[in-house]
């Protein structure tokens, strides 16, 4: 105390002492001195505390600038998080099923979440239909994704800027025909389109595949749908039960055995159990592989044994068996008719949302590409597409 009531003293001294011209003068400099050193202290304070804020290093700081970290030059928003633009990552399958696997606790949205369509293309080669579809998705950005897993890495096409399949392909595998890593391709689709939140609705479709409706119909049908749709059934003989093995029990019962179309419609919900699966795919991966044909058996008994409930047991594609065969009919250029079209588009029948409904098919499959020329002229009308 004493000290500092010492330090204060002179310029007290200073005021009382009598007036003379050489006490203005220092009286003058002192005061000059005193502005100038308040001056220079402000400046400096206002520098330590700034840069106290940016980094953590209290001292030295403001000797020495090029020893600061460089700011974030980017800032995450929330945007690139829920939509992720580009669909091309580094992740192993491993690390994207984590990945997407992940459900937010809150399920409220902070944003207006309008719900899309995810509609994924397992193809080997380029989607050759692509001219049709484009017709069909025209005009209707923002309710739909697109998704490609191209197993053919010869096939490196890209698609002009204007496609709605441009850069849409995904980091895809190798794909046999009727080998489990067909299974591993679908659930490499799902978790991919899962990464994007908007995605509410995922279709699985192949190069073969044509849609029956227009773009508004199949959004509203698949979106108002309180169904999956998974087509499963119990099937004796050679091709049903005959490919179960006996290897999968207990984890599978000979009598939980299903069978079922591949091209399969699904909700948010059942895509995220389906990637989340570590209890029956691995049993598939070991025990059918090969003449067992477990893109079409792992989903029906998958689904069925845990997701019954919900599941409709239908698919949405039509397909035509009735030629027999390993493989389905085909329709080429002289197929295409008016009366075709219509034909696949209403006849049958089946429930939608617990009623009766005359709309059991959105897609139809297998149309090569020589059907293309006849599809683009006709399917437009037929299908009411965008004008
Ligand atoms: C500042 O830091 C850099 C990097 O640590 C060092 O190379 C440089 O010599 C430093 N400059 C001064 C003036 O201390
Ligand atoms: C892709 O195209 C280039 C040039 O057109 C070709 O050299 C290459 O072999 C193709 N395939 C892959 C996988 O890059
Ligand atoms: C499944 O079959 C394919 C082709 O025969 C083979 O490359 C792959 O290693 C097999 N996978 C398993 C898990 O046996
Ligand atoms: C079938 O379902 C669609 C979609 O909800 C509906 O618009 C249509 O009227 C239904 N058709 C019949 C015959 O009930
Ligand atoms: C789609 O087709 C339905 C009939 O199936 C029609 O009522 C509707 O207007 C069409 N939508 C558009 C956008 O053209």
């Amino acid at each position: 105390m004493k000290n500092n009531q010492n330090t204060v003293v002179p310029p007290l001294k200073l005021f009382n002492a009598p007036f003379q011209p050489s006490n203005l003068l220092s009286l003058i400099l002192f005061f000059a001195f005193g502005l100038c050193f308040g001056i220079l202290l402000t400046f400096q304070l206002k520098n330590v505390s700034f840069n106290l804020l940016f980094n953590e290093f209290p001292l030295y700081t403001t000797t020495n600038t090029t020893a600061l970290p460089p700011p974030p030059t980017q800032n995450m928003r929330l945007e690139d998080f829920i939509h992720p633009s580009k669909i091309m990552h580094q992740m192993t399958d491993q690390e994207l099923i984590w990945r997407a696997s992940m459900v937010p606790k809150v399920r409220n949205y902070p944003f207006h979440r309008t719900p899309k369509v995810a509609f994924m293309f397992l193809t080997r080669g380029p989607v050759l239909l692509s001219p049709l579809w484009e017709r069909f998705f025209k005009g209707h950005n923002g309710l739909f994704n697109v998704y490609v897993h191209c197993s053919d890495s010869f096939s490196n096409r890209t698609e002009p800027k204007h496609s709605v399949f441009h850069g849409r392909r995904i980091p895809s595998k190798e794909v046999q025909w009727g080998k489990v890593n067909m299974v591993e391709a679908e659930r490499r689709l799902l978790a991919n389109a899962l990464l994007d939140f908007s995605n509410q609705r995922f279709v699985l479709l192949s190069e073969a595949c044509i849609p029956l409706f227009n773009f508004s119909t199949v959004y509203s049908y698949l979106i108002n749908s309180n169904q999956n749709f998974v087509e499963s059934y119990d099937l004796m003989g050679p091709v049903g039960r005959g490919r179960y093995s006996r290897k999968m029990h207990p984890t599978i019962k000979l009598q939980e055995w299903r069978k079922g179309s591949q091209w399969f419609e699904m909700d948010r919900d059942l895509a995220l159990e389906v990637i989340s699966d570590k209890t029956y795919f691995p049993v598939f991966q070991k025990y059918c592989n090969g003449s067992c044909y477990a893109d079409e058996h792992y989903l029906p008994t998958f689904v069925s044994k845990k997701f019954g409930a919900r599941n409709s047991r239908r698919t949405l594609t039509f397909v035509d068996w009735s030629k027999g065969g390993p493989h389905p009919a085909r329709y080429t250029r002289y197929d295409v008719t008016v009366q075709f079209l219509e034909k696949l588009r209403s006849d049958s029948h089946c429930e939608y949302n617990g009623r009766k409904n005359h709309t059991c098919h959105l897609f139809a499959r297998k149309f090569t590409p020589h059907a293309l020329d006849r599809l683009l002229r006709i399917a437009p009308k037929v299908m009411q597409f965008n004008p």
